[in-house]
C-alpha cells in the first residue's frame, strides 16, 4: 500500500492556528475530497476535533490517540493507540493507498514512511499559526507535479498544488 501525505501549507510550512485552518479555499477542499474518496484517511487526536470530532464521510475514518477514552467510539472511525496500528488498520481496507491528513504531530512521525506528499501550497503568510508542516527533504522527495492558481473571488490567496514524490519511486518510474 502506498502512504500518502496531503496537507495545505503556507510558505512558512504553517498549516494551523488554534486547531483550525488558517483559510478557506474550496478548491483545495474538492482536491482533497476526491483524491481521499472511499480511501483510508489517518489523522492525530488534535485534527479530528478540529473537524468537531465528526468523520468524514465516504472514507475510512483512522483517528490516533495515546488515551483511547479521549474519542468516543462511534460508527465510522477507527480508533488506534499508535502510528503503526493506524497503517495496520488501513491496509486491512485493501485500499491502494492511504492518506495521512495531520496534523502536524502526525505528519512529523510519518515524512519518513511516506512514499507521496500532496502539499497544497498557499502562497501567503499567517503570523496567527501555531502548528507547522516539516520541511521537505529533497534529498528524499522530488517535485514531479506543480500546478499555479492565482487569486480570485473565492481565494484569497495564490495556491498550487504540488505533488512531491519520494526518490526511489520517481528513479524506479523512470
Ligand atoms: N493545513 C492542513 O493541511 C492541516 C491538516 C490537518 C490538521 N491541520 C491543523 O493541525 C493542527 C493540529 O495538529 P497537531 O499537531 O496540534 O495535532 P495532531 O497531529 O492532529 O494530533 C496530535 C495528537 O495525536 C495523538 N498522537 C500523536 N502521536 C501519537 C502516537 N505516536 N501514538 C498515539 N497517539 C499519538 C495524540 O493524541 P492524545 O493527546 O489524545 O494522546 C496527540 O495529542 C490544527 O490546527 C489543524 O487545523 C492542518
Amino acid at each position: 500500500m502506498y502512504i500518502s501525505l496531503v496537507v495545505a501549507a503556507s510558505n512558512a510550512n504553517a498549516i494551523g492556528g488554534n486547531n483550525a485552518l488558517l483559510w478557506r479555499l474550496p478548491n483545495d477542499m474538492k482536491f482533497f475530497k476526491n483524491l481521499t474518496w472511499g480511501m483510508p484517511v489517518i489523522m492525530g487526536r488534535k485534527t479530528f476535533f478540529s473537524m468537531a470530532g465528526k468523520p468524514l464521510p465516504g472514507r475510512f475514518n483512522i483517528v490516533i490517540t495515546r488515551n483511547i477514552d479521549s474519542v468516543p467510539a462511534q460508527e465510522g472511525v477507527w480508533i488506534c493507540t499508535s502510528l503503526e496500528e493506524a497503517i495496520e488498520k488501513a491496509k486491512a481496507t485493501d485500499c491502494r493507498e492511504a492518506f495521512v491528513i495531520g496534523g502536524g504531530d502526525i505528519y512529523r512521525q510519518s515524512m519518513a514512511i511516506a512514499d507521496k506528499i500532496y502539499m497544497t501550497r498557499v502562497h501567503a503568510d499567517f503570523s496567527e499559526a501555531d502548528v507547522f508542516f516539516p520541511e521537505i527533504s529533497v534529498d528524499d522527495f522530488g517535485l514531479s507535479e506543480s500546478i499555479e492558481f492565482a487569486a480570485d473571488e473565492k481565494h484569497a490567496f495564490p495556491y498550487a498544488f504540488e505533488t512531491w514524490t519520494r526518490i526511489k519511486d520517481m528513479e524506479s518510474n523512470g
